[in-house]
């Protein structure tokens, strides 16, 4: 299974999505690569920093290093060019497209659907940051992406602190430590929407007929 997690908003949780998902099903036993394919090296430091179950390596070591792996998953840069995002979408068999519920990433995320229908690539978008005491945003947000054609998942990540404290710790979510030391009590809230996700996404790649927007609808945008 290969997975692209692109965006062009920075900062967006792409890093955090990849190093998640993967983490996700090497705790299900199966053999992931992350691939560092930002030039920030993000995936790479977050690795360094902790303890992981699964390798990252830069995108220029992916090819002898992915050869093995069940799950493959690119850790994209942000990125509006055609010819940089068609090579890296190419050999994908789902390009997630993380967004957060505000106006500016929602219209990023159309921009960038349109390239990938352009080059007819499989995408879906996740909804990530989702402040829980403000769902309304949230739903407002998959109502105009929904309008365009996209295909948004299910599963939300909603927004928390412990994420933040696991990529200082280099860790998973779910061992994140808060400022106190102990167990963040949020973290398992962060852990099991990244499990529906990448079950929602399992799912898809088994059915490619239903997977992906494939066509966009030039409609104005009111998120
Ligand atoms: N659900 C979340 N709740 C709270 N903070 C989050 C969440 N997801 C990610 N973050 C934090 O947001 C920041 C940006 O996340 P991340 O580095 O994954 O984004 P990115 O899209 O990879 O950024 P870049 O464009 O720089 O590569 C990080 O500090 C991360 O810990
Ligand atoms: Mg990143």
């Amino acid at each position: 299974m290969f997975i692209t997690v692109s965006g062009q908003k920075g900062g967006v949780a792409k890093t955090c999505t990849s190093i998640h998902l993967a983490s996700v099903w090497a705790e299900l036993g199966r053999s992931v690569c992350v691939v560092d394919a930002d030039r920030n090296r993000s995936a790479l430091a977050y690795r360094i920093r902790g303890e992981l179950p699964f390798q990252v390596v830069p995108v220029e070591a992916a090819a002898k290093a992915s050869r093995f792996a069940d799950v493959v998953i690119t850790d994209g840069q942000a990125s509006s060019d055609e010819e940089e995002l068609r090579h890296l979408a190419d050999g994908s068999d789902l390009v997630l497209l993380p967004t957060a519920p505000k106006a500016r990433a929602v219209e990023l995320t159309v921009e960038l659907a349109q390239l990938l229908q352009r080059v007819q690539v499989p995408h879906a978008v996740l909804l990530v940051k989702v402040d829980l005491r403000q769902q309304r945003a949230a739903h407002e947000a998959r109502k105009a992406l929904e309008t365009f054609g996209l295909q948004v998942l299910r599963a939300e990540i909603p927004l928390l602190a412990a994420f933040d404290k696991a990529e200082t710790q280099g860790l998973p979510v779910f061992a994140a430590i808060d400022d106190r030391g102990r167990a963040d009590p949020r973290r398992m809230a962060g852990w099991s929407a990244y499990q529906s996700v990448a079950q929602e996404i399992e799912c898809l790649i088994s059915k490619p007929s239903s997977v992906a927007s494939r066509t966009i609808s030039p409609l104005p945008l009111s998120a």
